[in-house]
C-alpha cells in the first residue's frame, strides 16, 4: 500500500490521525520527516520528538482561502510544507509572500496579542504543519527561536527578541522590540495594546516610544501616520461585516489611547508646536464626529477634551510666526529676519503664576503689552509690566519701551502686576519638569530638535557654581580657625542637601571641599574634629566612582521622591549609551537604545514624580530673605589658577 500511494501520502495519513492514535512507528516516521523542515531546524531532538507526538496536517485546495485575519484571537501556529501564503496588512495590502519550510502565526502565540496580519492562499493545494495553541505553549513557547525578523517587500522591518516581560520576572518570554521602521513598531505596538489594563505604566515598551520617538520620527511626522489607513483609519478588508467593525473600533480606541498618552508625555510640545496642537485638534474633531456613528468611543471623548483644554495655546487658530523667542535663537526660523510686524505669541504671568497669553506685533511697546493683558484678564486695575529673572531680579519696563521680548533674559519671565504687589512677586524654582526632554535634546545635540535645553543648562550651571561657591570661599578666608569653621558648615550644608534629597547639590558641596585647591590645605583639614572627618569620608565614599558609581545608585535606589538627582552622572550614562550604539542601522531604529535611554530618562522621571514642598522652615522674617537672597546671588571665582594662588597664599607648600 505504502509503495502505491507514496511515502507523501502515508505521512499524510499518519499526520492525520488523532495525536492520541499514533503508533511508535508513526512517531518515528514524523520526527524523521521533522529533521528536514527548515523552520524547526534549530530545535532540539527531545522537542522534534515531542512535536511529532502534536502536529497536524492541515490543507486547503483554493487559492484565496483565508487561514485567519487579522486582529482575530491566535490559535495556532504554522509551518508551510507545499505551496505558498500571502501575508496580507489592512491599509498595505500584501507585504511579503511565505514559502514551504517557513513558519507564520507564532507572534500572537507568544505575545498573547491579536494576529498581526491576515494569511492568505497564494495558490491552491496548500499544506501545512499546524500546532495548536496549548501544545505550542507547552512545548514550543520558551524554546522556539529567540529571534524574530518580520520583512515587507523583502526588507526587514521589525526584529523581535524574546525577552523576559519587564514588569514582572515571573511571566513567560515575550517578544520585544529589539528594532524596526518607525512606523512598524508603532504598528506593532498599537497591535499589542492591551485596552483593558489602565494606561500609563502598563506597557513599558509604549512608554519608551513615546518618550523617544523625538529621536527617530518627530512629532511632524508622527502626527500624520497616527491618522493612516493602517492605523486609526485602518479599515479591514476581510471577515464578516461584525468582525470588521469590532475590529476597526477597537482599533480606534488604541490610537485615541495612544494619542491621549502621547499628549499627556508632550504637554510642553503641545504648547510650543503649532503642528502639534493642530494635530491634537484636528484628532479630536475626527473623533467627537465618529463618536456620534460608534458609541464605544466615547468613553474617551473627555479626556481627549480635558487636554486640549488644559493647553491654552490650542485655542489659536492663526499661524503666527514667532512664538516666545525669549529662551533663544534656536526657536527663530533661520536665515529669515525678524520684522517689525512679526507676531509673537507670549505668555505673561500674573504673581500667581497663572498666566495669558497674549499676541502683539514684536515691537509693541510695553504700554500696548499691558493694553493687551488688560484686556484679555479683563482686569480694572492699572498693571505694570516686569521682567523677572531666575535669580529673582526685577526690572520694571518703561511704559514707552518696545520690542522687549527679545532682550529678556534665559528663563527670565514677565509680569503684570498692580504696584502694590511688586514686592510680593517671586521667582520659581528652576524647572526640573522640562528637564526630561532635554536630557534627550542634550544627549543628541539640540541642534537636531530645534528646542532649547535652558532648563538643563542652568541646572547644570547652578552645579558648578554651587562647587566653586564652596571653593571660591574657602579660599578667600584668610584665618585657619575660621576656614575650619568653614569646612564644617559645609559638611553640615551636605549632610542637610543628603537629608533633603537633594543629591546634585550634595555632590557640588563634597567635589568642591575635593577641589585641590581646597583639599591641599592640610593645616586646615587637621584641625577639623575627628567627627566631621568622619561624616566627610563617609559622603566621600558615596561618590566612590568605582563599579560605574554603585555606592551612589545603592543610595538612591533606596529613596522615595521628590529626589534631585545627581545630574551629571544622568548625563553621562545617557552619554555612554548613546556614544556606544547606532541610533539606526539602515533603516531601522535601534529600540533597544531606545529602552536604555528611556530608562535613564525614568529616573529622572521617578525622581520627580512628587512635588518638592519641603520649603525649609520660614525661618525668622528677615534673616530667612537674606539667606535667599544671598543663595540666588552666591558670587564665585571660577578660574582655578586663581583658586590655586589663593590656596597657596592661605598655606604656603611646605618643604
Ligand atoms: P501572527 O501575528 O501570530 O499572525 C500573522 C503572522 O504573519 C505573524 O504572526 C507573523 O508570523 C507573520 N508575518 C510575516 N511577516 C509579517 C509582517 N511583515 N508583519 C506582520 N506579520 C508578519
Amino acid at each position: 500500500l505504502l509503495s502505491q500511494i507514496g511515502p507523501d501520502a502515508h505521512l499524510r495519513m499518519i499526520l492525520s490521525k488523532q495525536p492520541g492514535q499514533r503508533t511508535v512507528d508513526d512517531l518515528e516516521i514524523i520526527y524523521e520527516e521533522l529533521l528536514h523542515i527548515k523552520a524547526l531546524s534549530h530545535l532540539s531532538t527531545t522537542v522534534k520528538r515531542e512535536l511529532a507526538g502534536v502536529l497536524i496536517f492541515e490543507s486547503h485546495a483554493k487559492a484565496g482561502t483565508v487561514l485567519f485575519n487579522q486582529g482575530e484571537e491566535g490559535t495556532s501556529w504554522y509551518i508551510i510544507l507545499k505551496g505558498s501564503i500571502n501575508v496580507v496588512i489592512y491599509g498595505k495590502g500584501v507585504v511579503c509572500t511565505l514559502h514551504e519550510g517557513d513558519d507564520f502565526g507564532k507572534l500572537a502565540l507568544v505575545n498573547d496579542a491579536p494576529r498581526a496580519a491576515s494569511i492568505v492562499l497564494r495558490e491552491d493545494n496548500c499544506h501545512f504543519l499546524r500546532v495548536d495553541k496549548e501544545d505550542f505553549n507547552r512545548i514550543l513557547r520558551d524554546v522556539e527561536a529567540n529571534t524574530v525578523r518580520l520583512k515587507e517587500h523583502e526588507e526587514d522591518v521589525l526584529v523581535l527578541e524574546k525577552t523576559k516581560n519587564r514588569s514582572s520576572s515571573s511571566s513567560p518570554l515575550k517578544y520585544t522590540v529589539m528594532s524596526g521602521t518607525p512606523e512598524k513598531i508603532l504598528e506593532h505596538l498599537l497591535e499589542t495594546m492591551k485596552l483593558d489594563s489602565q494606561f500609563t505604566e502598563s506597557d513599558p515598551a509604549l512608554d519608551d516610544f513615546l518618550l523617544m520617538h523625538c529621536v527617530f520620527v518627530p512629532n511632524s511626522q508622527l502626527c500624520p501616520l497616527l491618522m493612516l489607513s493602517f492605523t486609526y483609519h485602518a479599515q479591514p478588508s476581510q471577515g464578516s461585516e461584525q468582525e470588521r467593525m469590532d475590529y476597526a473600533h477597537n482599533n480606534k480606541r488604541r490610537v485615541i489611547r495612544l494619542v491621549l498618552q502621547w499628549a499627556a508625555i508632550n504637554t510642553d510640545h503641545l504648547q510650543e508646536e503649532d503642528s502639534s496642537f493642530n494635530f491634537l485638534q484636528e484628532f479630536n474633531e475626527t473623533v467627537c464626529e465618529d463618536s456620534g456613528r460608534i458609541p464605544a468611543l466615547k468613553d474617551q471623548l473627555p479626556e481627549l477634551v480635558k487636554i486640549i483644554k488644559q493647553n491654552p495655546s490650542l485655542s489659536f487658530q492663526h499661524k503666527v510666526l514667532l512664538r516666545q523667542f525669549s529662551t533663544g535663537n534656536d526657536r527663530l526660523q533661520k536665515k529669515q529676519p525678524i520684522r517689525s510686524t512679526d507676531e509673537i505669541l507670549f505668555k505673561v504671568y500674573c504673581s500667581d503664576h497663572t498666566y495669558s497669553t497674549i499676541r502683539v506685533p514684536v515691537a509693541a511697546s510695553v504700554r500696548e503689552v499691558i493694553a493687551a493683558v488688560t484686556d484679555k484678564l479683563g482686569s480694572g486695575d492699572d498693571l505694570l509690566l516686569i521682567h523677572l529673572n531666575s535669580a529673582g531680579d526685577k526690572e520694571l519696563l518703561k511704559p514707552s519701551d518696545v520690542s522687549i521680548f527679545s532682550s529678556l533674559s534665559i528663563n527670565g519671565r514677565l509680569f503684570v502686576c498692580p504696584r502694590e504687589q511688586i514686592d510680593s512677586l517671586v521667582c520659581k524654582r528652576l524647572h526640573l519638569k522640562h528637564t526630561s526632554h532635554e536630557l534627550i535634546y542634550h544627549t543628541f545635540g539640540r541642534q537636531h530638535f530645534k528646542k532649547t535645553t535652558a532648563n538643563l543648562d542652568l541646572f547644570l550651571r547652578r552645579f558648578n557654581e554651587v562647587q566653586l561657591w564652596v571653593v571660591t570661599e574657602v579660599c578667600l578666608c584668610p584665618t585657619l580657625s575660621k576656614r575650619v569653621q568653614l569646612l564644617k558648615k559645609f559638611i553640615k550644608i551636605a549632610a542637610h542637601c543628603k537629608e533633603f534629597k537633594n543629591l546634585n547639590s550634595f555632590f557640588a558641596i563634597i567635589m568642591g571641599l575635593g577641589n585641590p585647591a581646597v583639599c591641599r590645605l592640610s593645616q586646615t583639614w587637621e584641625k577639623l574634629p575627628s567627627k566631621f572627618k568622619k561624616f566627610y569620608g563617609e559622603f566621600e565614599n558615596l561618590m566612590d566612582p568605582s563599579r560605574n558609581h554603585r555606592a551612589y545608585r545603592l543610595t538612591v535606589a533606596k529613596l522615595e521622591p521628590p529626589i534631585i538627582p545627581f545630574m551629571p552622572l544622568l548625563i553621562k550614562d545617557m552619554t555612554f549609551t548613546h556614544e556606544g550604539n547606532k541610533t539606526f542601522t539602515d533603516r531601522l531604529v535601534n529600540f533597544e537604545k531606545m529602552r536604555m535611554i528611556a530608562n535613564t530618562v525614568r529616573i529622572m522621571r521617578y525622581c520627580r514624580s512628587q512635588p518638592f514642598n519641603q520649603e525649609a522652615p520660614q525661618a525668622t522674617g528677615k534673616s530667612h530673605q537674606d539667606v535667599r537672597s544671598y543663595v540666588r546671588h552666591i558670587s564665585v571665582i571660577d578660574n582655578q589658577r586663581t583658586l590655586s594662588q589663593l590656596s597657596h597664599r592661605l598655606e604656603p607648600r611646605r618643604t
